[in-house]
This record gives C-alpha cells, structure tokens and sequence, in this order.
C-alpha cells in the first residue's frame, strides 16, 4: 500500500469513529486517533542509498563525492536542514572489490573543515582520512589506495578533532561495501540486499538539534526519532526469500537491540570487518556506535504478512517488512562462511583504560592530543590489547588499520557474542567489563603518519577519549 492510500484509509476509519461518538465527546480517543495519523503519515518507503558511480580512469576506480548542504523530507512536507554527500541525507554507497585499485575524491562543498574517514578500511594512515587529513572549505582530498581485506561493510565518516558527532549528527556517514563472491548469498542491491543505517536523531520544529548539555556530552547525546536510511519507521517491500541486510549503529551514542517481532530468528552471517566462520542464529543483535552486522532473514511461511524490525530496548518499529503473496527464490544460506587465520603467540600485551579527569574523557590517563603519539606497534607483530572499562557508564573501542578478534570478555570466551565471532573493528564495554583482543598490524609502514584508537560514542571521542599511533 502506498503512503497516501494508507492515509486515506485512516481517515475513513478516523470519520466513523468521530460519528460514533459524536454524542459523547471522548478527548482520549481523538488524541489516540491523531497519534495513530501522525504515525501513519511517517510510513514512507524505505529510501536506499544509492550506489555511487564510478569511473576507471588507467585502470583505477574513481569516485568523486560531494559534501554539501542540503535539505531532506523526515517529516512530509517539511524541508529539515542536512549534510549529505551526493545526496540529501547520508552519503552514496560506495561499492569496491578486493585487490581493485580506488580512488575516492572528497569534495569539501561546506563552510567549515571535515575530514572523510574509512572506518575499517585496511588502508595506509595518510589515505586513513582521521583527524590529521584535513578537508578545508572549497577543496577536495583524495584517498587512493588498492583494497586488500575481504568482504565485509564498512563506512565513511568525518573524524574532525571535537567536531565529528556535529558533522555525523546533521547527516555525514554512508556505506563501503566491500563485494563478496559467495554466490549462494542474496546480492542484488536495494532488492534482496540492503544497508540499514539506524540512528536516533532530535528535531526541534522538524530541524535537527544538536545541543548537547554537560551531562549529555558525559553520556552520549541520544534520544529523537529512530531512523533508517534517513526515515522514521518506513517500509520495504520483500519479493523474494531470503533477505540480507547490512545494520550500522550510525548513532552517536545510542545502542539498538535490533530484532524481528514475535521474537522470530534470523541469520547473522557478518560482524565489522568480515564474515563470521559459520551463520549464527539468534533473536537479538545489539549494536553499539560504529559497529556492522550483516543478518539474513528467512521469509519462507510469512508470504503475504508483514513483519516488523524492532528496536527491543525502546520497543519502537525500526522498518516495516510487507512480505509479497509469492517469493522468489534466491540461493541458500551456507552452512560455512570463513575460514579465520591461526593465531600465533602474543609478542606483547598493552592495556588500554578508559577513565576521566577535569571534565574531559581519558585512555591511560592521557586526553587525545593530537601531536602526541600514544603507542608504537611494530608491523606483523601480534599482540594482546587489553580494554578496561572501570567506569560506571558504557563505552566502545574502536581501532583504525586493522581487525581484530575478541577472545575474551570478563576473563571468559563464553561472553563473546554469537555475532563478535569474526573479525572486529569495534568492540563494546559494558560498565565494568574488560576485553581481551588479538591485534596484529599489517602493511602499512609510517613512523609520521598516525591513525587512532577511540571510544566510537562520537561525544567521548570529541571529549578526549581518543589515542593516536603508529606502525613502525
Ligand atoms: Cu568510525 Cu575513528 O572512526
Ligand atoms: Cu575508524
Ligand atoms: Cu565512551
């Protein structure tokens, strides 16, 4: 059903019930009634990024993005302010291959700095786009590099020292998807494939307010509408079996407990940076900022029924799935994915503790400088990193260069969740937990150049929760 039968239908159904009780003027049920209008009228269709384009240009892959101000519908009728790359709100996807030479061109269209990072991409730190690789008004930069890790989905976002959740916040961040060759699974983009970027977003008069007072900076600016690829609780038509779909947490600081309703299962078949070795059945994902999961789910018995992705924590609709009468087959679930690396002896450990001092987020003690290498790591060495959270509120640890794998958390493999089975970027700390990770930096040389460790709740991060290092 389109959006305005729907309405339609509503407010046949809404002038019976006011007939109804014409005599008896019930406040309660004009109020649930508008609600339910108001809910109705956001039921858009789910928008797609579209697929940035691209160019060979002597045999290298040439993207050219533009970072602008633009306006965008979240509410029908009303333009709300945004930031987009190519587009009114997020960013184009950028789809590249294993082992193909890219090049992505940043064009910088605002009047303030950003910068343009790939999170988990395994590239060198100067292509790396963090806090150094400065994108001024008017100009562009460019980030060229041959991709080299397998298939997952990773995503750009500015990285600007203290200005990276503003910048995110009005709408800057969009996909890489990293092509596999799976074939049994679903790949045909925007039909049986999709990117779902979940966010929480507040709007004052239908623009969006990035505000945050003291306390919220301390806990993570949160709250607002949930939206989806842009859009308050939309829906997506399904036409064949089996869906794949590509969950980011593009939140600041807001964790999602992502499920069906019913408490239905669903496949998890990818964490950040790769597949999981084999597809994981659950009924429950949470993401925390910056992390990716891919999940599939199996519409085979719900032809013609809808089905709803639910935030579980908040108990709100994140996307309407209207099932078609007759689905297409698509290809299978593979009973393996990956096969994951041995891992070899630690060289050495290094323990990273999240605390605060003066108002400002620390690691180790230190706030973020950027003129200041933290740590050095020789290349092709692996280590042990061990992540402490001693404080009462939740964090993350991300790491830029490279992946990693989760081996314990709270001193026990068995705390580590179905989906954080395969390679990492992003890790989640509860109060109090501490995680144990084997990292190995690979490739890419620099003694100059660093690339940085961080808490990925974008107001920690601005507030000093940040490290920098370098691969030597
Ligand atoms: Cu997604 Cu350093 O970040
Ligand atoms: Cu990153
Ligand atoms: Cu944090």
């Amino acid at each position: 059903m389109r959006r305005r039968e729907f309405l339609k239908s509503v407010a046949l159904v809404g002038v019976g019930a006011i007939g109804a009780q014409a005599r008896i003027v019930d406040i309660e049920q004009f109020r649930q009634f508008f609600r339910q209008l108001v809910r109705l009228a956001r039921y858009g269709s789910l928008p797609i990024p579209k697929l940035a384009t691209s160019e060979i240009v002597d045999g290298v892959r040439v993207f050219a993005m533009h970072i602008q101000k633009r306006s965008h519908t979240f509410f029908d009728g009303v333009a709300t302010h945004t930031y987009g790359i190519n587009s009114s709100y997020l960013g184009e996807t950028i789809r590249i291959k294993n082992g193909e030479r890219v090049k992505i061109d940043y064009f910088n269209h605002l009047d303030e700095p950003t910068t343009m990072h790939g999170h988990g991409m395994h590239v060198p730190a100067i292509m790396d786009g963090g806090v150094h690789q400065i994108i001024e008004p008017g100009t562009v930069w460019s980030t060229q590099y041959r991709v080299k890790q397998e298939a997952c989905t990773n995503w750009y976002h500015p990285h600007l020292m203290g200005k990276t959740a503003e910048q995110v916040y009005k709408g800057l961040a969009g996909c890489i998807i990293i092509e596999d060759d799976v074939e049994e699974l679903p790949r045909e983009y925007g039909v049986d494939d999709i990117p779902l970027v979940l966010q929480e977003r507040r709007f004052v008069n239908a623009q969006i307010d990035y505000s945050p007072s003291r306390m919220e900076i301390m806990h993570g600016y949160t709250g607002g509408e949930l939206i989806v690829n842009g859009a308050i609780a939309p829906t997506f038509r399904v036409y064949r079996r089996l869906l794949r779909m590509r969950l980011l947490n593009g939140s600041n600081a807001s964790l999602f407990r992502v499920a069906l309703n019913h408490n239905l299962s669903f496949w998890i078949i990818a964490g950040d940076n790769s597949f999981l070795p084999r597809p994981e059945l659950v009924d429950e994902v949470m993401l925390s900022p910056g992390e990716r999961v891919e999940i599939v789910l199996d519409m085979d018995g719900f032809e013609g029924r809808e089905l709803l992705l639910v935030e579980k924590g908040s108990q709100r609709t994140i996307l309407h799935l209207y099932i078609a009468q007759a689905l297409e087959e698509n290809g299978a679930i593979p009973s393996s994915l990956i096969a994951l690396e041995p891992m070899e002896e630690a060289k050495r450990k290094r323990e990273f503790v999240f605390g605060m001092r003066r108002m400002k987020f620390t690691i180790n003690g230190k706030s973020m400088d950027m003129r200041r290498i933290d740590e050095r790591i020789p290349v092709n060495e692996p280590e042990i990193w061990e992540v402490y959270n001693p404080m009462g509120m939740a964090h993350n640890f991300h790491i830029h260069a490279t992946h990693f794998r989760i081996l314990e958390r709270n001193g026990s493999s068995a705390n580590v969740k179905a989906w954080e089975r395969g390679y990492k970027d992003t890790v989640f700390l509860a109060p109090r937990d501490r995680v144990k990770l084997y990292v190995k930096m690979r490739d890419y040389v620099d003694e100059k150049s660093p690339y940085m460790y961080h808490c990925h709740f974008l107001e920690h991060e601005d507030n000093g929760m940040m490290g920098q290092f370098v691969v030597v």
